[in-house]
């Protein structure tokens, strides 16, 4: 109830100005002794069963916060006192860089989903360090979701991989390989064997030379094939890369119901939420059969109620993660999706 009156005030907002409300608002509460304890005391909820250990790291719960949200770290602590189990941060990159022009985030509010062109907005990895460093302790795991700057060119694009794992190898606990985004020109090519074997196998050398051994996983696109699907699968398997991470954005824009010339007037970007379900959770079906079940897959894409949820760890995923739904459903969705959690 308190969330749709406060939805029913944000929608009337544009969409990326809404986000910047509710995220430093946020970020106002945690920092105000008594409505932190407030907050926490309504949206915590744990229970043993929640627990999941991958990759040698402990999840107090399987549900996580989806890359693009914090692309900065500004926001780790009063997210995770929404009670995420886990917080994505980034897409960062090597150089700060401003994104796409605005408006590059839209609603579709008849479709529960979003389509953003944000393009890699963010203050650069050097920035991102100096958020974690001044970070205190926190029990919430961190993934740093790295990418390439846009006047990167493709051929050097294993460089800006290396330089953000490098700066952030000792500030997160596991590491994403974006290569999915629709909104940086060329970057999805990247998927394709030549160029993925290279940048994977810069970051595994790389990482052997580090004393503490940090989970590296790839973030995929659903509008792989199934031949390119089981080609990056085979390479994950191959160079020992730990984890997947199924789904990021669509560029298809079939699951759609709304009016057709309003989505063609927003034009280009990445399509998430309720549409992306089917086509995520397929991504995610396929690649737990073709390695057999034994690479943790993350799934997201679409995950906004309990049968979203449950029907994706059925496919084949160890841990959750929510962006879209998020922001439709409001903070309450990772209290009810963790209850749901330990009542199956
Ligand atoms: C994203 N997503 C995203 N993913 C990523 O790896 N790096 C990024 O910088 C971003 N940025 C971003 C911005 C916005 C506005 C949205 C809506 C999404 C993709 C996100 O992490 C997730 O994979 C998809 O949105 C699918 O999940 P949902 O939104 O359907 O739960």
């Amino acid at each position: 109830m308190i969330y749709r009156l406060l939805k029913a005030f944000l929608f009337l907002l544009p969409a990326e100005y809404a986000h910047h409300f509710t995220t430093k608002s946020f970020n106002v509460l945690e920092k105000t002794p008594l409505l932190k304890q407030l907050i926490h005391a309504i949206f915590s909820y744990n229970h043993p069963s929640l627990e999941r250990k991958v990759w040698g790291l402990t999840f107090t719960n399987p549900i996580g916060l989806a890359a693009g949200f914090d692309k900065d770290g500004k926001y780790i602590k009063a997210m995770s006192s929404l009670g995420f189990g886990f917080i994505e941060v980034g897409t960062v990159t090597p150089r700060p860089q401003i994104g796409n022009p605005q408006p590059r985030l839209f609603r579709l509010k008849k479709d529960r989903a979003i389509i953003n062109r944000m393009g890699f907005n963010n203050g650069g990895v050097d920035a991102l360090v100096d958020q974690l460093k001044a970070l205190e302790k926190t029990k919430v795991i961190i993934g740093g979701n790295i990418g390439k700057n846009k006047d990167t060119p493709n051929e050097e694009a294993h460089k800006d991989y290396l330089i953000c794992f490098e700066k952030l190898y000792d500030h997160v606990d596991y590491f994403v390989v974006n290569l999915s985004s629709p909104n940086t020109p060329g970057l999805r090519s990247l998927q394709e064997k030549g160029p993925l074997s290279l940048i994977l196998s810069t970051l595994t050398q790389h990482r052997k030379e580090q004393k503490v051994r940090r989970p590296i996983l790839l973030k995929i696109a659903p509008d792989l094939t199934d031949t390119q699907l089981e080609e990056v699968s085979d390479i994950v398997a191959d160079l020992k890369i730990d984890g997947i991470i199924s789904t990021n954005t669509t560029i298809d824009r079939h699951p759609l119901t709304e009016d057709i010339e309003k989505v063609k007037d927003i034009g280009n970007g990445g399509l998430s939420g309720a549409p992306l379900r089917k086509k995520s959770l397929d991504v995610t079906q396929k690649i737990y059969e073709h390695t057999q079940g034994q690479i943790p897959i993350i799934g997201v894409g679409g995950i906004d109620n309990i049968s979203s949820a449950t029907e994706r760890i059925e496919a084949g995923a160890t841990l959750l993660q929510v962006y879209t739904g998020f922001i439709y459903e409001g903070p309450f969705l990772v209290k009810r999706l963790k209850k749901a959690l330990v009542k199956r």
